[in-house]
């Protein structure tokens, strides 16, 4: 066993050196399970330092797996880094600066849309250290309830359209008869607004039943949502010979002019009223 000054040089040696690198070092800690956000809420994304060490003098980048270039948050030398910041992300990321001096890195994203889904990484990197971690993200929006509409005389059979909007993820949409049976419909069209979110779209031409009801049924088993809006076709308008789009137009002409003279009415008697309160 050595014993004396020169044992105990060493072991101060020893001591000191794993000191600095244990300053030096540190682990980039974030969530195991995936965030959950629903569209519009506010969002954090867990990420710290362990050791909790602070940040303020290192590069904090939050970057998302998609965009290669471009960058959704970054810290540095103190200062938030404006530069190559995804365009969607802009107005809607911060960290919480008063907890930078003890490794906590979290990001706070605001208003959830769709195309906030996806990989993330939190990278921090000090002078002589780096170490990231990823978190997921997934989003979800239920859409609107499916809107119906009449297209006319179709191939022999009655023209509807079915739309819903609004939806993370990607929808599914189906056509039914009054017993639930699918219908051969013309394929979907989706569309994909600049915020991510889905609208789901489909056409389906109809024989006259003896129901005569079709339903509209938009549905996510991802996020297990789904509605429905049931349509009732009058046989008349199955009928060829009888002129419906005529009798549709005109009901809905008078529509058009009962909302117009009670809109009238309405104005009148305010305009009245306002006559009545300046004279007193
Ligand atoms: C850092 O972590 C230690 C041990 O995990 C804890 O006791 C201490 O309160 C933390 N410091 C801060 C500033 O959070
Ligand atoms: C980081 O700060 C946020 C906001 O104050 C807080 O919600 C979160 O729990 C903190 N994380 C850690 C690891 O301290």
């Amino acid at each position: 066993m050595v014993t004396g000054p020169d044992s105990l040089y060493v072991t101060l040696l020893i001591l000191l050196h794993s000191l600095t690198s244990e300053s030096v070092k540190f682990e980039v800690l974030g969530p195991t399970e995936p965030i959950v956000a629903v569209a519009g809420d506010d969002i954090i994304l867990p990420c710290y330092l362990k050791p909790n060490i602070s940040v303020e003098d290192m590069t904090v980048d939050w970057l998302n797996l998609d965009f290669m270039d471009e960058h959704v948050y970054r810290y540095q030398n103190g200062r938030i880094i404006q530069e190559d910041q995804i365009h969607s992300y802009r107005g809607r990321t911060s960290l919480f600066i008063e907890e930078l001096w003890r490794g906590n890195t979290s990001l706070k994203l605001t208003r959830v849309q769709g195309n906030d889904e996806g990989r993330y990484k939190c990278f921090i990197k000090s002078n002589n250290w780096y170490d990231d971690v990823s978190v997921q993200v997934l989003v979800k929006a239920v859409g609107s309830r499916p809107v119906v509409s009449i297209e006319g005389h179709r191939e022999g059979g009655m023209g509807l359209v079915c739309q819903s909007e609004g939806w993370h993820p990607e929808p599914d949409l189906v056509w039914l008869d009054s017993k639930g049976v699918s219908l051969s419909a013309e394929p979907p069209e989706t569309h994909r607004d600049l915020k991510g979110f889905y609208t789901v779209k489909q056409h389906v031409i109809v024989q006259e039943t003896d129901t005569n009801l079709f339903t509209c049924r938009v549905l996510q088993k991802q996020i297990n949502e789904d509605f429905e809006t049931k349509v009732h076709i009058p046989s008349e308008l199955f009928d060829y010979t009888t002129p419906w789009r005529l009798s549709f137009i005109v009901s809905c002409c008078l529509g058009v002019i009962t909302v117009i003279a009670s809109a009238l009415t309405v104005y009148c008697i305010h305009k009245k009223k306002g006559k009545h309160y300046i004279n007193v």
